[in-house]
């Protein structure tokens, strides 16, 4: 675990071996922290500026060695980019890439100076996107290395945010900075885990054991509860599976038993080699991750029991692998979800929507509203938004602007996506309620379609993560792998329903 602080003293004053600062694009004169880090050198940062080798450009990562002049053996100068377009989000990624950088170097306590006080962003907000990038950047999954094949015994044990603020406010800000990153990193784990072990089961125990260490209720069903509650439509997706499905219910009360609580709902196939409808060998090869909603929501639920705003919120995840056999569901076959209608199968890789049709019947059965769920639900959402946005599709639009605020919020961007009646007609069936799948067309459109037949006029949003979820390798964000994308977005969004009363 890596700590967190802060300090408002002077750059020149901090104590660890390395230190980060941020330089602005086509700027002449240093200012804020690279300027007095600058005095402390002799001038060498305004010399590398003057000669064109440090330019400001955005993520643009120089390292010098300080030789002795002062404390800190190690400093990160880190380009910002133009002043006008700097941002929190721009703090967020820039201490991602200075801590690894620095990691790389051989740091060990990191003090971050990213030009904050200079720049018109929000010192708190700030600080808090800076402990978050801090704590995503240095994430690496390496539970299964049995040998360390990089350089040895690089990790930084502690970074330190300095700013000039309140104490008390920067360190609240930072402390939920480190709750967000930390729960964003046990959902990556999650994420990231091989599906030999993160099998439905594990997955079940693993949301125990987090339930039990931050205190939040669990229920994790087993098949004889699902099958009493009818939900044909999981049970379809797990019948050609030799693993038992789970249905995970995790729930914060942080508010009085009148208050409706929100519900999140994620995917979590746990793998999707496509079924009958089988997969090619290059489609299954990230498909332990297609449990992300899951974990999400799982990692959210983590973060809310951490944080305790005054909100209800219930944390839904049906868990299931999706495999062929001579047991496994086919195209042809009619599935019944619980909440009666009838789903004809077209493709038996389409299977997420089976499993959240179930989800979201129950949260809307239990009487939860709002809901919002995500899930990695189809290829064609990667292909219309790429990795940056997740498609964001909702039955109303007061809702629907909330997700949108709280990822702006939380830097987990969305792109509003049209659910127009038109496109209704793409899963029409002829023997059956709806198809499940309308083919290649809109794809991420009547998928959602798919789900917003099972949550009546309950406001819900769907959030597709397809593109978001998984990062297929190494880059200036983080590690390859699961992302933990949602779980920042999922806990804003509860937060910013803290309060609200009975309807
Ligand atoms: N899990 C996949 C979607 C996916 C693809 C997630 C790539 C992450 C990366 C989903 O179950 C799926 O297979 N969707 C199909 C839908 C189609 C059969 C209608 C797809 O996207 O091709
Ligand atoms: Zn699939
Ligand atoms: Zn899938």
């Amino acid at each position: 675990m890596i700590e967190a602080h802060v300090s408002t003293r002077d750059v020149q004053q901090f104590e660890g071996d390395a230190l980060a600062v941020g330089v602005f694009a086509d700027e002449a004169h240093l200012q804020g922290p690279a300027a007095a880090l600058d005095e402390a050198l002799a001038g060498v940062i305004a010399e590398l500026v003057a000669s064109g080798e440090v330019t400001g450009a955005a993520d643009e990562v120089t390292l010098l060695h300080t030789l002795g002049k002062i404390e800190p053996t190690r400093v990160a100068i880190i380009g910002l980019g133009a002043r006008g377009k700097f941002s929190v989000d721009r703090v967020r990624r820039s201490a991602s890439l200075a801590c690894r950088a620095l990691r790389d170097a051989g740091a060990h306590e990191v003090g971050l100076a990213l030009a904050w006080a200079e720049s018109g962003v929000n010192l708190a907000s700030a600080a808090r996107a800076a402990t978050e990038g801090a704590l995503l950047g240095l994430y690496e999954f390496k539970r299964y290395k049995t040998q360390r094949d990089d350089k040895p015994q690089r990790a930084i044990a502690a970074i330190t945010i300095l700013g000039r603020g309140r104490e008390p406010a920067l360190r609240s800000a930072v402390q939920r900075g480190r709750i967000l990153a930390e729960s964003a990193n046990f959902a990556r784990d999650l994420g990231n885990e091989p599906p030999n072990t993160l099998t439905p089961t594990e997955l079940g125990e693993r949301a125990r054991a987090m339930a039990a260490e931050v205190g939040l209720d669990c229920d994790i069903h087993g098949k004889d509860w699902i099958r009493e509650q009818q939900m044909g439509a999981l049970l379809g997706v797990n019948q050609g599976s030799v693993e038992e499905p789970r249905f995970i219910v995790l729930r914060y009360n942080g508010a009085g038993a009148n208050t409706p609580a929100l519900a999140l709902v994620g995917k979590g196939i746990t793998f999707d080699s496509g079924g009958l409808s089988l997969k090619t060998h290059e489609g299954m090869l990230e498909m332990k991750m297609d449990m992300c909603g899951a974990a999400a929501v799982i990692g959210a639920m983590r973060a809310l029991a951490l944080l305790k705003p005054a909100v209800n919120v219930v944390g839904i995840a049906p868990a299931t692998e999706n495999m062929p056999s001579g047991s496994a569901y086919r195209p042809g076959d009619i599935l019944r979800a619980a909440n009666g209608k009838t789903i004809e199968i077209n493709n038996t890789d389409a299977e997420g929507r089976l499993a959240l049709a179930d989800a979201l019947s129950y949260a809307v059965k239990q009487g939860y509203t709002p809901i919002v769920d995500a899930a990695t639900l189809t290829g064609a959402i990667g292909i219309a938004l790429g990795n940056h946005r997740a498609g964001l599709f909702s039955n109303n639009s007061d809702f629907a602007h909330a997700v949108e605020q709280a990822a702006l919020t939380s830097g987990e961007r969305v792109w509003a996506m049209p659910m127009d009646d038109d496109y209704d007609r793409l899963i029409r069936s002829e023997i059956a309620d709806i198809k499940q799948s309308g083919g290649r067309l809109a794809g991420s459109i009547s998928a959602a379609k798919v789900l917003s037949q099972f949550v009546g006029d309950t406001p819900w949003a769907h959030l597709d993560i397809a593109g978001t979820a998984i990062r297929s390798a190494r880059d200036a964000e983080g590690e390859g792998g699961a992302t933990g994308y949602g779980v920042r977005l999922f806990t804003e969004l509860a937060m910013q329903f803290a309060g609200r009363k009975g309807e």
